[in-house]
C-alpha cells in the first residue's frame, strides 16, 4: 500500500454506499432470504418482477454529489447471489429480468461523469449458487440432517472459479477505485460452520486484482490481515483514531441496507452531520448507505436527508475533504477537531458552555471565525493566574479561549475555524 493508491480515499472522506438488489421488492431487509428461509423457488418472484423502471443512475449520482459525497460503492451482487451487471457466468443477472438493463454499467458511467469516484461491493458468500456449501448463514442451514448429505453435490472449487472470474470480469471492464468485499465469518460466534480466508483462497483473488488493477483498493473483509488497504467499521466508529491504517464507517440510514419501509429507525441530517465530522476527527471515512427501493428510486426521506446535509458540506466541506485528525491538540469538551494544513475547525457539538478553551493554543492561532459565514469570533487568553477578566479558573495559563455568541448559528453543525499560525 503507498500513500498515492490512498491519498484520493482519505481525502475522499465521504462517500455513499447503495444496496439494491432482488431483495428491496421484499422491501424487508437484504438478508430476507436467509431470514425467512426462503427457497430459490420463493425468491423467483422478485427477479421476474425487477422492472427497475424508476432507476436513473443520473439521479442517484447528482444526489449524492450535492450531499458532498466523492465515491460511491454499488452492490454488484449481494449475499442473495443476484448479479446487476450483464455477467457472462450466470444467468441470475439484472439483463435477463424484465428490466433487460445492466445496472451497474449505468452506475460506473453515471457517477464518473459527475466526478465521482467508483467502488464496487462483491459478496463472497451466494445463496443461489449450487456449489456454494450450505453453512451456519446459508438459508437452508436449518433443513439440514445430515449437513454431508445437504452439501453432497457441492463443489467449492466451481464456485471459487465463478467468484474469481467475475471478480476478473468487473475488475477488467470498470478498473473500480476500490473493491469491497463481503465478508468472512469463519470465527463468527454465532455461525457453527463458516467461511474465512482459505474458503475464499483470499491470497489469489487479492493478487488477481492486483495484477489487473494495481490502483484499486480493497477492503478488509477478505479475512487475509495484510491484504486490505483500509478497514471498515460497522454501523460503529472506534473510539479513537485507529492508527495508520485508512479505515472508513459504514451506516444505514435506518437500520437497513437494502429498501425497508418498515425499518423506521432514521437517523436525522444532524447525527449524519455528527457521525461524519467524528469520522473525519478520528482520521476515518463515513460511507452512508441509501438502499433504493423496488423500482431503483431513493425514497423521499433519503433525498431529503442528503439535500440537509449536503447543505452543511457545502459551506463546511474545508473541514471534511482533504481534513483530517489533529490530534496534537485536546479537543474541548462536547466539540470535535479537524485539522487542514494550517486550518484548524472545531467542529461544536453542543453549545451550552459559553466559551471554549483551547489548551496551548494561545500563541498559536492568528484568526477565528465561523466557516459557514466567515464572521469573526472573539478570543482572548487566559492569564497567568488562570483566570479571564469575568471568570476565574477558565483553564490552564496560555489556553485560547473561544466566547460563542449566544444564538447559535442556524446550520446542522456549527464549525469555528481558527488560522495557526
Ligand atoms: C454485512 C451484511 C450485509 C451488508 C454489509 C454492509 O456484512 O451481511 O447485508 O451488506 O454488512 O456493511
Amino acid at each position: 500500500m503507498t500513500e498515492d493508491r490512498v491519498g484520493w480515499f482519505t481525502e475522499a472522506r465521504f462517500g455513499l454506499f447503495v444496496h439494491w438488489g432482488l431483495y428491496s421488492l421484499a422491501a424487508r431487509h437484504e438478508w430476507v432470504k436467509q431470514r425467512e428461509k426462503l427457497s430459490d423457488a420463493d425468491y423467483q418472484r422478485y427477479f421476474d418482477h425487477f422492472r427497475a423502471d424508476r432507476f436513473d443512475a443520473r439521479k442517484w449520482a447528482r444526489d449524492a454529489k450535492a450531499a458532498g459525497m466523492r465515491y460511491a460503492v454499488l452492490t454488484t451482487k449481494h449475499h442473495d447471489g443476484f448479479c446487476l451487471w450483464d455477467s457472462a457466468l450466470t444467468d441470475y443477472k439484472s439483463t435477463n429480468t424484465p428490466a433487460g438493463r445492466d445496472v451497474v454499467a449505468e452506475f460506473v458511467e453515471a457517477f464518473r461523469a459527475e466526478g465521482l469516484r467508483i467502488g464496487l461491493y462483491h459478496s463472497l458468500l451466494d445463496w443461489h449458487h449450487p456449489d456454494f456449501t450450505i453453512d451456519g448463514w446459508h438459508p437452508q442451514w436449518d433443513d439440514r440432517a445430515d449437513l454431508g448429505e445437504l452439501n453432497a453435490g457441492r463443489d467449492m472449487d466451481r464456485y471459487l472459479a465463478y467468484l474469481h472470474c467475475q471478480v476478473r470480469e468487473l475488475v477488467t471492464a470498470y478498473q473500480p477505485d476500490l473493491l469491497w468485499f463481503d465478508f468472512s465469518y469463519d470465527d463468527d460466534h454465532r455461525v457453527t460452520v463458516g467461511k474465512g480466508a482459505a474458503d475464499w483462497r483470499a491470497d489469489k483473488l487479492v493478487g488477481l486484482v492486483r495484477e489487473l488493477s494495481p490502483h484499486t483498493l480493497i477492503n478488509d473483509r477478505l479475512g487475509l490481515s495484510g491484504s486490505e488497504d483500509f478497514a471498515t467499521a460497522e454501523e460503529a466508529s472506534p473510539d479513537t483514531a485507529m492508527g495508520a491504517v485508512p479505515w472508513e464507517a459504514c451506516r444505514t440510514l435506518n437500520g437497513s441496507w437494502g429498501y425497508a419501509p418498515g425499518f423506521q429507525q432514521w437517523l436525522d441530517a444532524g447525527q449524519v452531520v455528527r457521525i461524519l465530522v467524528d469520522s473525519v476527527s478520528k482520521g476515518g471515512n463515513l460511507l452512508l448507505n441509501v438502499g433504493p427501493d423496488g423500482r431503483g428510486a431513493f425514497e423521499p426521506q433519503a433525498r431529503e436527508l442528503l439535500a440537509e446535509v449536503g447543505a452543511w458540506t457545502e459551506l463546511h466541506g474545508d473541514a471534511i475533504h482533504g481534513a483530517g485528525a489533529a490530534p496534537e491538540f485536546t479537543a474541548p469538551r462536547d466539540t470535535r477537531l479537524t485539522r487542514s494544513g494550517n486550518r484548524l475547525f472545531v467542529h461544536v457539538f453542543g453549545w451550552q458552555a459559553g466559551t471554549l478553551v483551547l489548551a496551548g493554543l494561545a500563541e498559536r492561532v492568528r484568526y477565528a471565525s465561523f466557516l459557514h459565514d466567515g464572521a469573526e469570533v472573539e478570543c482572548s487568553v487566559v492569564d497567568e493566574e488562570g483566570n479571564l477578566p469575568h471568570l476565574q479558573n477558565a483553564g490552564p495559563p496560555g489556553s485560547l479561549v473561544v466566547h460563542l455568541p449566544t444564538r447559535r448559528p442556524d446550520v446542522l453543525l456549527p464549525v469555528i475555524e481558527l488560522i495557526l499560525t
